[in-house]
């Protein structure tokens, strides 16, 4: 099966791209925003012009930046949302299977209990609206896609393929202060990259799998004071006390959902993702953070 990945260099495309490449029943093409810049349309007009043949296409590529996406919604909508509707017009006009990836922050963080697929959207910040946009060209232009709104990602590239995630932050924090202060009134459901790509390689495999949009995290959730307590306690740094704070001693530049945990029910029928737990010490094993001197 020939896969084109686009946005092969961010943290869940370099994962996804990696298995795909070390599996024999997968080619792979990739482009990134060096080569294929969604801010500028001609580009991706460019690519499709030339692109052989493809079994799937899987979009990893946005811009995640949820504070620059709000100083600059114009940027945003180009690669978020705007650069969709070529790719679902090509997915369209060839009969090609999407996945695309897209956000909790499509919610507004209003409910007490895990979001699931048929919940009112009503983004708060720039970031989500533009996601929005892009799932609805998405619809509006195709039949054939898989929309995984996937949440606070993390994976060994880090975000943008920097090495830095919000569990690098919270370990670089840890290691730096006795005292780190995280937020106890925000509900994530943390996602990782290697959960993801096992949940991508079942939708490749399995061609009757019912098109539409799912939610796809690691299993449960939690406030970023929790997720901090647990990155500790897994590194064993006894000596580091996590100190609960409000979003309101914390300013920040957008407005986040204070509530923002996903539902898996509907996705666990193909995949059921591991706890975050769980998922959380593998991450810290594979980035060697485990049984290792940090401090
Ligand atoms: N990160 C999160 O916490 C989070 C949460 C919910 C949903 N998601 C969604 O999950 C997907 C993967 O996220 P991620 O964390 O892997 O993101 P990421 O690490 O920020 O990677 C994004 C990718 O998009 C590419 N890109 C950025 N601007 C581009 C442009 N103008 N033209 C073409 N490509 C461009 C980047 O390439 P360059 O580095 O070369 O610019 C990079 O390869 C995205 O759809 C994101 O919206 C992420």
């Amino acid at each position: 099966m020939k896969i084109l990945i686009l946005g092969n260099k961010g943290q869940l495309g370099s994962d996804l791209t990696k298995a795909l490449s070390a599996n024999s029943s997968y080619t792979t093409l990739t482009t990134d925003s060096d080569e294929v810049n969604f801010e500028n349309p001609s580009e991706l007009e460019e690519l499709f012009n030339h692109l052989d043949k493809v079994d799937y296409v899987i979009n990893c590529a946005a811009w995640t930046n949820t504070n620059l996406c709000e100083q600059n919604p114009s940027k945003a909508f180009l690669i978020n949302a705007h650069s969709l509707n070529p790719i679902s017009k090509y997915c369209n006009k060839h009969s090609i299977p999407l996945i695309h990836f897209s956000t909790d922050y499509v919610f507004d963080g209003d409910k007490a209990t895990p979001y699931c697929e048929t919940d009112l959207v009503n983004p708060i910040n720039v970031y989500g609206d533009s996601k929005l946009k892009g799932e609805q060209y998405i619809i509006a232009n195709h039949k054939k896609y898989y929309i995984l709104r996937i949440a606070s990602v993390f994976g060994a590239q880090g975000i943008g393929g920097k090495g830095i995630n919000i569990i690098d932050t919270i370990v670089s924090k840890a290691r730096e202060n006795h005292e780190i202060k995280f937020v106890t009134d925000q509900v994530i459901s943390p996602t990782y990259t290697q959960e993801v790509v096992k949940c991508v390689l079942k939708i490749l495999q399995t061609p009757d799998f019912e098109y539409g949009i799912y939610h796809f995290a690691c299993q449960g959730a939690c406030t970023y004071f929790e997720l901090a307590n647990k990155v500790v306690e897994l590194l064993g740094l006894k000596n580091v006390k996590v100190l609960p704070i409000s979003s309101k001693d914390f300013p920040t530049v957008i407005k986040r959902p204070r509530y923002c945990a996903l539902s898996t029910e509907k996705i666990s029928k193909l995949y059921s993702p591991k706890r975050w737990e769980d998922a959380l010490h593998d991450y810290l094993k594979e980035k060697g953070y485990l049984g290792k001197e940090l401090f």
